[in-house]
Formats: structure tokens, sequence, C-alpha cells
């Protein structure tokens, strides 16, 4: 039965890592893998977390299941950050998913089923496993411009133009926040104009929503979800913890189902527990629990969005940092990196082969045709040192 099956290609990313891993010249710089690191190159537990994990281990006196859906208190904090206070329960439901990348999966399962033929689209550039996640629910998909690579912004005229030529069967994937991997972000003039497309021509939008406060703030950031969902019939958000709460390796994320009204958001979150029921039986708890704990106690909350406050603050500096860099070692215009560009991720303009030769000649691992995870600099110095890299391969 196996005889005639050859190994599969790493995913680019994860093997990035691993090659990072390896090379023993210590001058080394990953940029690579979006995780996010401080200046020791740790990726802490975050100070709410530990406070939160002390309390649930203190506490818990057993490990029984706790249900196709997940933890209700988690699911409806969830929904309260991510919509705010005032979101409308009767039409939003939650399903707890084994971090983004489940959320997404759960979701495509559910697609394929009743929507299978509807046509799929991410934008040019995205995430590499969006094309995966979609792809094993047999989603061919299509790509819409969104970033214009020659100005290192997003093509608003193009992106806009494409999403108008959309309608009832097609399905949008569109980044909240934090665009992986260009980090261009829409603005809030630019969401506006995108629910009002989207609500003429009636078009499935699925957000997929990563990397929620570590552009400007958890509410900045919630502009676009909020406005959609606000606005329209029928969306799909798919959320994560990893980055915003450091769960990375819990897997804790959620589904919102945003739908006409309460029947038809009863009907769509059945079917995302009956898709998961077949791949997860049950999400993981504790890092849902976690969450649950740190967002419903007050104090525990203010502390953990300080906390995440300093990390995106600490994100912006190096993105400045990177900036002046970059223009003092290599002339020209880098301020795409402070104005344009939010979040973990910046993508600069070198292509495939330079990235290969800024690994094998620089040590310096970048993603695909140069993203960056700001994080992955651990000081001015490595900023610098990138910046001279950079220049030696422009
Ligand atoms: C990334 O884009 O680097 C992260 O989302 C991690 C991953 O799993 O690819």
């Amino acid at each position: 039965m196996f005889e005639h099956i050859e190994k599969l290609p790493d995913d680019p990313i994860l093997k990035l890592s691993k090659l990072c891993r390896d090379d023993p010249r210590p001058e080394k710089i990953d940029v690579g893998v979006g995780i996010f690191q401080d200046t020791t190159g740790e990726t802490p537990v975050m100070r709410a977390v530990k406070v939160a994990e002390q309390r649930i281990w203190q506490r818990q006196t057993t490990k029984k299941y706790v249900g196709v859906n997940g933890n209700d208190d988690y699911n409806q904090c969830m929904a309260e950050l991510i919509l705010g206070s005032g979101y409308d329960t009767n039409r939003v439901r939650q399903n707890q998913a084994v971090a983004g990348t489940g959320a997404l999966r759960i979701v495509a399962e559910v697609l394929r089923q009743i929507a299978a033929g509807k046509q799929f689209w991410t934008p040019d550039p995205t995430w590499g496993n969006h094309h995966a996640i979609f792809g094993a629910c047999g989603f061919a998909a299509k790509t819409y411009p969104y970033y214009d690579r020659e100005k290192s912004i997003v093509n608003r005229d193009a992106f806009l133009a494409a999403l108008e030529k959309m309608g009832p069967d097609d399905i949008v994937l569109l980044h909240g926040c934090c665009h992986n991997p260009s980090g261009a972000d829409l603005t809030p003039a630019d969401w506006d104009k995108v629910a009002d497309i989207a609500a003429k021509r009636g078009f499935l939008p699925v957000i997929d929503l990563a990397y929620l406060g570590f552009g400007e703030g958890i509410e900045p950031d919630a502009y676009g979800v909020r406005k959609l969902a606000s606005s329209l019939e029928t969306l799909f958000i798919a959320a994560s913890c990893s980055k915003n709460f450091g769960l990375y390796r819990e897997r804790v994320g959620v589904v919102l189902t945003i739908a006409k009204d309460a029947r038809t958001a009863d009907a769509l979150r059945s079917y995302l527990a009956t898709a998961s029921r077949a791949m997860v039986s049950m999400p993981p708890d504790h890092g849902a629990a976690v969450v649950a704990e740190i967002l419903s106690d007050s104090a525990l909350r203010a502390d953990w969005e300080k906390e995440l406050n300093e990390v995106s603050a600490y994100i912006r500096l190096r993105r400045q940092q990177l900036a002046d860099a970059l223009t003092k070692t290599c002339g020209g215009d880098w301020r795409f990196i402070t104005d344009s560009h939010r979040g973990m991720f910046t993508l600069l303009p070198l292509g495939k082969e330079r990235v290969e030769r800024l690994r094998n000649d620089y040590a310096v691992y970048m993603v695909g045709e140069g993203r960056i995870n700001i994080a992955g600099m651990k000081s001015e110095a490595e900023v610098a040192r990138l910046a001279e890299a950079v220049k030696a391969v422009l």
C-alpha cells in the first residue's frame, strides 16, 4: 500500500525555524516564524497567564470533558473581546476551536458541506497555510489583488475593484488586522468601504484574526471585524489566542459566527460543532480556561492588556529602528515600514532569490519573498546588522 509514497516537502515556515536552529553561525538572525521574542530571544509566558494557570491548577479537581463547543465562559469572553460588549447576542454564536488554524479548518469543513462549488478567494499575498486549509476541504483558492509590491502598501483601488466583482457565490478571506505576510493593513475608511461593498454584493467574508492587539491595541485593531459584524448579515471570524495571549502551544481559538437571525446562527453553530466533533472530538481546555480566567477578572485583564500593549510598543520601536537603519544604510524610502505596516510582520521588497542569499551568506532567516518578523530582532545591533545584510544583497 505504501510502496510508492515519497516524503512530502516540509512547510516552508516551519522548515525555516529548523534550519535556523541548526545553523552554527553565532550571528544568525531569526526573523522567520511569527512568534514574539523579547530582547533575550525568549518567548515569555505572559504575567497574567502565569497567575491564571496557578489559580486553575489550585482549583481544578477534574479533567473530565468540557464539551464539543468548549468552554462557555471562554467563548463568551472572546465574543466580547472581539466584537465589544454591546454585540448582538441574538445573531452571534461561538465554537471554541484548536487555535486559528483549527477555527479556519472547521469553517472550511462546514463550507464544503453547505457551500461546495463556491469560489474561495485569498489576498495576494497571504499566509501559506490558508491554501492548505481550504484546499483540504476542496476549495481551490483564487487570489484577489491586495498588496502593491512596488509601493509596499495596500493596492486599494485594485483591491476594492476586485471586491466589487464578487457576489453571493464568493467566499472572501480577509485578514482582520496585522496582515500576514505584508503588514499592510486596511484603514478604518477602507473597512467602511469593504462593509458597504460586501453588503451590496453579498459575498461571504471569512476573517482571519490571528494578531488582535499586536498592531495599535485591541480597540483599534478590532475596527474592521466590528464594522463587518455590525453591517453584514453573515460572516465568520476565526480568531486565535496564540499571539496575543502568548499561548502558542496550547492551541486556543474560536469561531464567531454572525448570522442573519438566531435560528440560522444556531444551525451554523451545530454544523461547526459537528465538524469539530469529527476532527478533534472536543477542543483542549487548558488554554481556553486560562483566557477565560484572565478576561473575566478585571485586574488580571488589565495586566494582560498592559503587557500586550508593551509587546506592541516594543514591535513599533523595532519598526522605527529598522526603517531608520535601512534608510541610513541603503538609502531610499523605507517609511512604509512605520507608516503603512502594522503588527508582527513587514514584507521587505526583496524577492525569493535575495532572501535565499540572505540566509546562505548572512545567516538572516526571512520567509518567502522577504517577510520578516519584526520581533525577531533582539537588539538595535541586530537591526543594524540586518540592514547591512539587506544592503549587501540589494
Ligand atoms: C507565521 O505565519 O509565521 C505563524 O502564523 C506561524 C505559522 O504557523 O506559520
